[in-house]
């Protein structure tokens, strides 16, 4: 938890910002897993931590724009509570912790939410993703559950974005340690990957890492030789000398702050020629990246460069073909790369993706596109300073895409597909890192690198 006066500071430019009305910020509840007394690890909601701090389940915080009064609400713990859990501080130490001067009973919301529509006065709060919190939702304003996420305020979605998208400097240095223990793990993979020995076996080391350290993973790991598929979650396999092993994974501090990297290394310590070639292509798009990425640049411009970057490198290797820039207009070089450049970052792994996407990464200026590929591009809008954001360009071949591709003759005037269909058997390559905006470009973020050069990575791998 951060000094009081941040919390309290931030609640003030986001009053100033809505102008009018209630602000209710919902926290979570405990999430059973199979039954009410066995729930899953308390993940407290972003924009709670952002403007109340308090990572406790059962707390809603109030903000009226008009007379400027916080309320917290909760309950204090009973003495079964105690018997079980050990004493607890009281809802009011905890509000005073964070600055707020004021709480409530949680039953109390009800009575405050009444009177205010009663006044006919406007109710600001964020979407619900969690079904209790739709439920709470309709019993404060009498909006259908159903329904409630059309009904959040987009004057209030737009004031939180302004606010989280710009990291303030203690936000920064939680989000660097964050990456620090995203180095632990990812150099910790490195060293275990061995023919032989299971992903799920280094999957579960490094979770163990991420909560050692901090909270936990800040998004279920990635770790698989078939890194053909973006997000893959299965972890069965005893890796095979010759494969590629891609490792998504980060971690989330006890703050919630999170980290975010890829690496994609050789089962075994050694890349083979092939891999080298598109392993250096996706290197050289990561590095587009970095120098292109400083304030006033669109993302969604810093994206498609790195894909002309693609073009051209899989051009080399007679796996696409024609003109670049018209290439990439047209979508064809998405069959490599299906998703966007990156996202933001910081207490969501995906920041504030629960507040609308079209929000967070794009603006009036900047739309999402709806071409395949480009459509899954998170981060569209320009750059400014104190963003934190995804690097995290990939080349993937997979089969099933490729073989709809050639069926369909899609883009053919731009792909080889018998050259490409000597790769289905290559798996994929993802590089990531998280870099934060600065006055005149970028720097990584955690104190250091991930090993990503070809010869880092041997080393550290033999070493
Ligand atoms: N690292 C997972 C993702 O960005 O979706
Ligand atoms: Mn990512």
């Amino acid at each position: 938890m951060f000094e009081s006066s941040v919390y309290r500071n931030r609640r003030e430019a986001l009053k100033k910002k809505v102008g009018n009305g209630i602000i209710l910020i919902l926290g979570n509840n405990e999430a059973p897993a199979n039954y009410p007394d066995n729930t899953y690890k308390f993940r407290q909601d972003s924009s709670f931590l952002y403007f109340f701090g308090l990572s406790h389940p059962g707390f809603a915080g109030v903000m009226d724009v008009e007379s400027g009064e916080d309320i917290l609400f909760g309950d204090d713990v009973t003495m079964d509570d105690i018997i079980w859990m050990g004493a607890q501080p009281s809802v009011k130490e905890l509000a005073l912790r964070v600055g707020v001067e004021k709480s409530f009973p949680f039953l109390r919301l009800k009575d405050v939410i009444s009177k205010a529509v009663s006044q006919r006065r406007k109710i600001h709060f964020l979407p619900p993703y969690r079904f209790d919190n739709m439920m709470l939702l309709e019993d404060l304003t009498g909006i259908r559950a159903s329904i409630v996420r059309q009904h959040a305020s987009l004057d209030l979605i737009k004031a939180v974005i302004s606010l989280r998208s710009t990291k303030e400097p203690c936000e920064i240095e939680e989000i660097d340690k964050a990456c620090n223990i995203g180095y632990e793990m990812h150099v910790a993979a490195m060293r275990l990957c061995k023919p032989g020995v299971s992903e799920q076996y280094i999957a579960g080391v490094l979770d163990g890492i991420a909560a050692s350290y901090g909270s936990m993973t800040s998004f279920a790991t990635i770790l698989t030789q078939n890194g053909q598929t973006l997000h893959n979650h299965d972890h069965s396999n005893l890796l095979q000398a010759g494969r590629l092993m891609l490792t998504d994974a980060g971690a989330e501090r006890l703050s919630n702050y999170c980290s975010d990297h890829t690496r994609t290394i050789p089962v075994g310590g050694k890349f083979t020629d092939r891999q080298r070639d598109v392993y250096r292509i996706v290197l050289a798009c990561h590095d587009k990246a970095l120098e292109l990425a400083r304030p006033g640049v669109t993302y969604k411009s810093v994206h498609l460069a790195v894909c002309e970057t693609l073009v051209s490198g899989l051009k080399d290797l007679g796996i696409m073909k024609g003109n670049t820039v018209d290439a990439v207009s047209s979508g064809a070089h998405a069959l490599f790369m299906p998703h966007g450049l990156g996202h933001m970052m910081g207490l969501d792994v995906h920041d504030m993706e629960d507040l609308g996407q079209c929000y967070v990464g794009y603006d009036e200026e900047t739309r999402p596109s709806e071409q395949f590929g480009l459509a899954s591009l998170r981060m569209g809008r320009r750059l400014q300073e104190g963003f934190v954001v995804t690097d995290e360009p990939g080349c993937y071949f997979i089969p099933a895409l490729i073989d709809k591709w050639k069926a369909e003759k899609l883009h053919a005037e731009f792909l080889n597909f018998d050259v490409i269909e000597t790769y289905k058997d290559f798996g994929g390559i993802r590089l990531e890192d998280d870099i934060l905006i600065t006055k005149d470009g970028s720097r990584f973020t955690g104190e250091k690198r991930i090993p990503i050069t070809i010869e880092d990575v041997e080393e550290t791998m033999n070493n």
